[in-house]
């Protein structure tokens, strides 16, 4: 990849800024934990496990600014950092597992404490990256030479800390030298189809055909497409998927028409405190988005509008989980 989604740099957040994609590739760079919130709402960071990393990073600079009345501080940057985005169980995974490492060592020097913190976060990292590249390689296995894919939102580099979920597989079948071609949903709202999968997809040289979210049932019909692939933000017990709202959709149009239907995601994306996808909170977004995105008022003034960021599909919908373990009809198999 010729860019950084997330990088530690002198104990400084670095983080490519996604809502200026694809027109500047330009990045920010920060040691306040609560710029780092507002980039994270504001989806200048964004997708599950990319979340995940940054909340970890986030939790360890503040650890390394505030240097003194840890226990309530630490908490109340982790209780900021959960109410940032409500879905993608990443990030609560992630601000977990730096607690418990806070917990294990909150005896220790300050020294050691953020040391161990810093530790942890570079591992969510590092171990992201590696979920990543398996996913790639698994989710390969599926995919013919000359194969079309479809896929919605963005599951790519951009959205974690390697080379993405189901982007992952796109980009392994390229490196084993199998041509494909991919139709990216441009996914309404906030076109993360069209400014981040058709710009990331195209910086590595993949056939990539942009559509708008209602040509993928044409296209269906027209025996055009041989596989969807999409990442996930959440993934219950039962195999219900919470990812970009639209993907339900999709996942119906691939059944009616035969097609294969993956979703692709790392174990932090595995929520299995939660059985079904109806106990996953379902994030609202600001109706500007909507009747102003990008700048343009496209509808009235005072329109009622319902933008939900996510939608449940359930597991009946689902061909393959594609994990960092490999293939699985379901969830609880491994
Ligand atoms: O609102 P976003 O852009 O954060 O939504 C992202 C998605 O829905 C992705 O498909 C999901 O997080 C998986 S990323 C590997």
């Amino acid at each position: 990849m010729n860019f950084k989604t997330l990088e530690l740099v002198d104990k400084k957040l670095r983080w490519i800024d996604q809502t200026v994609l694809p027109l500047e590739v330009s990045y920010k760079t920060s040691d306040d934990y609560q710029e780092i919130i507002t980039a994270i709402k504001r989806l200048e960071v964004r997708g599950a496990p990319a979340i995940g990393i940054a909340a970890a990073f986030a939790l360890a600079i503040a650890a390394e600014k505030e240097q003194d009345t840890y226990d309530e501080f630490i908490l109340k940057v982790a209780n900021e950092l959960r109410d940032s985005r409500p879905t993608a169980v990443n990030l609560f995974w992630a601000i977990d597992r730096m607690l418990d490492i806070y917990v294990k060592y909150a005896n220790e020097s300050t020294e050691d404490i953020i040391n161990e913190l810093f530790y942890e976060a570079k591992c969510i990292h590092k171990e992201d990256i590696a979920m990543c590249q398996q996913i790639g390689l698994n989710g390969a296995t599926l995919i013919k030479d000359g194969d079309t894919i479809l896929t919605h939102c963005n599951a790519g580099a951009l959205a974690t800390g390697g080379i993405g979920t189901a982007l992952a597989v796109m980009y392994t079948c390229k490196e084993q030298g199998k041509k494909i071609q991919v139709f990216a949903d441009e996914t309404r709202p906030l076109l993360q189809g069209a400014r981040l999968t058709a710009w990331e997809l195209q910086q590595e040289n993949i056939d990539v055909t942009l559509i708008t979210d209602n040509t993928a049932g044409m296209l269906m019909r027209q025996g055009k497409i041989d596989h969807v692939i999409v990442g996930a933000d959440r993934v219950t017990n039962n195999g219900d998927v919470a990812n970009k709202i639209g993907t339900y959709a999709v996942a119906v149009l691939a059944k009616e028409h035969g097609v294969p239907f993956y979703v692709a995601l790392p174990d932090s994306t595995y929520d299995k405190s939660l059985e079904t996808g109806d106990e996953i909170i379902i994030e609202e977004r600001s109706s500007e988005e909507v009747t102003k995105g990008f700048g343009n008022q496209t509808a009235p003034d005072n329109v009622k509008v319902y933008s939900p960021a996510f939608d449940v599909t359930p597991a009946e919908y689902v061909s393959y989980y594609i994990t960092d373990k490999g293939l699985q009809k379901g969830m609880r198999e491994e």
